[in-house]
């Protein structure tokens, strides 16, 4: 609407009070997020973390305008770099992003669970993922799945058993930063240990997975003739009229005991190790932050999902690289952090993720992470279907390219800048998250 039908919109009111000054929200003097404001090198904006409100306006040049319509300002908040995508963004992509927030709960006694699919996020092809909550004592009961099951304990202590196709059997208590992993068609159970229970994230190695759609205990001996039960089990029919009449998937079991207590007499124990201390592995360290990958190199039985942790420490940035073997499916347990992946074709796009977020980043495309937040480090999970952690540092492969050949490539319009980048990248060793430069130049705020 232009500035003068709104005049005479106001000249038409009949008590007619002097409009208040507009402040031009295009001009408002803290935000980024107006028309004279120029950061030639697009640097990251926590609008989250600052209380900034993104606007679709060009970073120093013409483009774009304020919003008018319907919106979703904390959405917005969290997606800074779609609603004013840096300028070194093209094309189009797929979605690749999906919040657990946005997932349907299933609530059941003292438990929920909630999942992320291809069905909420198509890019989530290889691996599907569930966030789970168990309070004390409640149990996800026995059941199994074809998908193999890969888990990270998120909160709390658990208990889980399984069984091996050679009749071992496994229980393990488990704790925050531990892993567990099934493979196909092996049946196991979950129960929360006190004093609150656990979370955690399961993930599985099909996109398709459903969470709904599990074999379970109660639900198979539910649709069974209790005559066949009574074979099955040699004793009288009656006996399953006990039985519950469908499937109990998550519910309140009573208190277990130290698993010394729980263990059956003729105990087989499995020769298979399925569970793992993921965060008590002794990281490697980067110059800004700590990286530790569990694949079947340490973790012999996870032979279809292998993951990274990260650290990301303040101001840091998980270098720029791409995994050769396998799409990238993260979770974002804390901080906030901007990803720009790149498509090849000229294209790429930039997504921002919070704490409970998952991203994709398919094979091969190119990708880093920086940390957004003033106030949370960040931490994520890079989770693969592979059996092995592969990636390609951008920073190495330069530093491991003939010099000549570098220079000829990028920097051939300038020898002199040419010789500074080589000495940058010059016996590159992997770093694969990089601390903040000191005494970063300040950008203009001009035009
Ligand atoms: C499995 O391996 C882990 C090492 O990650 C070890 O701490 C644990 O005791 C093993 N569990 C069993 C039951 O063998
Ligand atoms: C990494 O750093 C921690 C803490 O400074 C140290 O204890 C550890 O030994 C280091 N690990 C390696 C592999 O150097
Ligand atoms: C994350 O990065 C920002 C710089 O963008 C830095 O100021 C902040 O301290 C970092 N947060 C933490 C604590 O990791």
């Amino acid at each position: 609407m232009h500035t003068s039908s709104l005049v005479s919109l106001a000249l038409l009111a009949t008590s007619a009070v002097a409009a208040p000054a507009r402040q031009h929200p295009l001009m408002h003097e803290k935000s980024p997020y107006r028309k004279d404001y120029k950061d030639p090198y697009d640097h990251k904006i926590d609008a989250v973390g600052d209380g900034l409100q993104p606007l679709p306006i060009g970073n120093g040049d013409d483009r774009g305008t304020d919003m008018m319509g319907p919106r979703n300002p904390a959405r917005e908040r969290q997606n800074p770099d779609l609603v004013r995508p840096p300028t070194t963004d093209h094309g189009t992509m797929k979605n690749m992003r999906w919040s657990f927030a946005d997932s349907h709960i299933r609530i059941e006694e003292n438990g929920w669970t909630r999942q992320t699919t291809v069905r909420e996020l198509p890019t989530s092809r290889d691996l599907a993922g569930v966030n789970m909550r168990l309070d004390e004592g409640v149990i996800r009961e026995l059941h199994w799945h074809k998908e193999a099951e890969w888990a990270y304990v998120l909160e709390g202590s658990v208990r889980i058993t399984a069984l091996d196709p050679d009749g071992g059997s496994f229980i393990d208590d488990l704790e925050k930063g531990d892993l567990w992993y099934f493979p196909s068609g092996h049946p196991h159970s979950l129960q929360g240990l006190a004093p609150h229970g656990t979370e955690f994230l399961l993930v599985f190695d099909s996109g398709s997975f459903s969470e709904d759609s599990t074999f379970i205990l109660s639900d198979w001996l539910a649709h069974t003739p209790k005559s066949v039960l009574s074979e099955n089990f040699r004793l009288p029919p009656e006996v399953f009229n006990a039985l519950p009449e469908k499937e109990k998937y998550i519910f309140q079991g009573s208190i277990p005991g130290p698993i010394k207590e729980e263990t059956p007499k003729n105990f087989k124990k499995s020769k298979l190790n399925f569970t793992h201390k993921m965060l008590a592995q002794e990281p490697v360290n980067a110059t800004g932050g700590r990286v530790r990958i569990t694949d079947s190199t340490n973790f012999p039985i996870s032979k279809t999902v292998a993951a990274g942790h990260l650290d990301i420490d303040p101001g840091a940035m998980r270098e720029m690289h791409w995994h050769p073997n396998a799409d990238e499916w993260s979770f974002f347990i804390r901080g906030r952090a901007r990803v720009t992946i790149f498509a090849a074709e000229g294209n790429a796009r930039t997504f921002d993720y919070m704490a409970g977020d998952v991203g994709i980043v398919p094979r091969n495309m190119g990708h880093f992470i920086e940390n957004l937040s003033d106030d949370e480090p960040l931490e994520v999970l890079e989770i693969f279907r592979a059996d092995k952690f592969q990636d390609f540092s951008l920073f190495q492969w330069m530093g491991e390219t003939p010099q000549r050949l570098v220079r000829d490539h990028l920097f051939q319009q300038d020898p002199e800048l040419g010789e500074k980048f080589w000495k940058a990248v010059e016996g590159a060793k992997s770093d694969v998250i990089k601390s903040p430069q000191s005494g970063e130049e300040e950008f203009s705020d001009e035009l």
